[in-house]
């Protein structure tokens, strides 16, 4: 069985929980570690087993023992190292959202293509196994009159922020925010079932952060279909339980979450109800939960690296087209988008 060995970019966080997951993979292998900070690498490398640290992207990229890099840095860095990466013929597993906006998008997939590699943004929602079953689905619910999905979540960072603290992952200058961070979570799915839609109308509430700018906390977007509307909420100042929803004419699809799907139900449409109707009958469609949540990811990177192969599900395509989707929606928010030369 073939392996993929794999450099790392970022000790953060967000690369320790998919560590988790990666190792799950017995073809993955970690390599490497990329730092700013040698000392940072060296125990994030110590705490992992990873062998060998760098501090420098091109010189990681130089490292003949590395076939891909996982990014895990913030959303304006994303576009910068993965073309340096790609450039050197890595392919490249990319945290969401892919790039700081769709133009930079494009570009990348455009070397991805240019060097024979492998792109794919590591977009967990589409991937997991709850909702791969519930796109099996959208046929039978059909036709689709409504879809609805939402990730609130009060976020750690929302608490620094209201203590002048700035995370990446609010920060404008990072292209952060509410949507880019927790918002396409909920429009990826939409994109992956149904395309783009013809219209998008925006509601956000937006927060000016002195000497970063406008950045939005929370919003609620609504979109048009041809035949049905769709409704996304996404928060990072107050949590909140509402399902993610596919309705038809032929049935109801829930999600218990848009982010990373535990509990599939179907609800079969039954005879047209008029008040005293009886409520049709759930059914509990959940696969057996996975070994670790991210490891879907990773599995279907490598599966592409060793295939030749762009992902099915989360294509590049996809990847721009919701790009396109998170411009439309910061344009119309007043937000800057940030541009970070690529
Ligand atoms: N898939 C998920 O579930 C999930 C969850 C959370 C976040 N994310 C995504 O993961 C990415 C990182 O988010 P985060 O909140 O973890 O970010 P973060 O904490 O601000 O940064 C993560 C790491 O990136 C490196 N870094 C920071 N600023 C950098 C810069 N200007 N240039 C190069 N490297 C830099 C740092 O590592 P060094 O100091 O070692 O260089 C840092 O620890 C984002 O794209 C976010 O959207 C995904």
């Amino acid at each position: 069985m073939g392996k993929v060995r794999f450099g790392l970019v970022g000790t953060g966080r967000i690369t320790d929980w998919v560590l988790r997951g990666a190792v799950m993979d017995s073809r993955f292998e970690a390599v490497a570690i990329c730092s700013r900070s040698e000392e940072r690498g060296r125990a994030f490398a110590d705490s992992h087993g990873i062998p060998k640290v760098y501090t420098d992207i091109e010189r990681m990229c130089d490292d003949p023992q590395i076939d891909a890099i996982y990014i895990g840095t913030p959303n304006h860095t994303h576009a910068d190292i993965a073309i340096r990466c790609m450039r050197r013929g890595k392919h490249v597993l990319c945290e969401k959202p892919l790039a700081s906006n769709a133009r930079e998008a494009e570009k990348m997939v455009k070397v991805a293509r240019e060097n024979g590699v492998i792109l794919m943004e590591a977009m967990i929602s589409t991937l997991s196994p709850n909702f791969r079953k519930a796109a099996q689905l959208v046929e039978k619910a059909g036709p689709v009159r409504r879809y609805v999905a939402s990730f609130c979540q009060y976020s750690s960072k929302y608490e620094a922020l209201k203590r002048g603290e700035v995370a990446s992952s609010f920060d404008p200058l990072c292209s952060g925010g509410a949507l880019m961070d927790v918002g396409t979570y909920t429009i990826w799915p939409m994109v992956a079932l149904f395309g783009e839609p013809e219209r998008i109308s925006p509601h956000i509430m937006t927060y000016d952060i002195p000497g970063h700018g406008l950045t939005d906390l929370q919003g609620s977007v609504e979109f048009t279909y041809p035949g049905f509307n769709a409704t996304v909420f996404y928060s990072k100042i107050a949590d909140s339980f509402i399902l993610t929803e596919i309705s038809g004419e032929g049935g109801n699809i829930l999600l218990d979450k848009v982010h990373i799907c535990r509990r599939l139900t179907w609800l079969p449409h039954g005879a047209p109800a008029s008040g005293r109707g009886k409520d049709p009958q759930p059914q509990d469609l959940t696969c057996p939960p996975e070994k670790d949540e991210y490891l879907c990811e990773w599995s279907e990177f490598i599966d592409c690296v060793l295939q030749g192969r762009e992902s099915a599900v989360n294509t590049p395509d996809r990847s721009v087209a919701v790009m396109r989707i998170l411009d439309a929606v910061r344009r119309n928010a007043g937000m800057k988008i940030a541009v970070t030369g690529q």
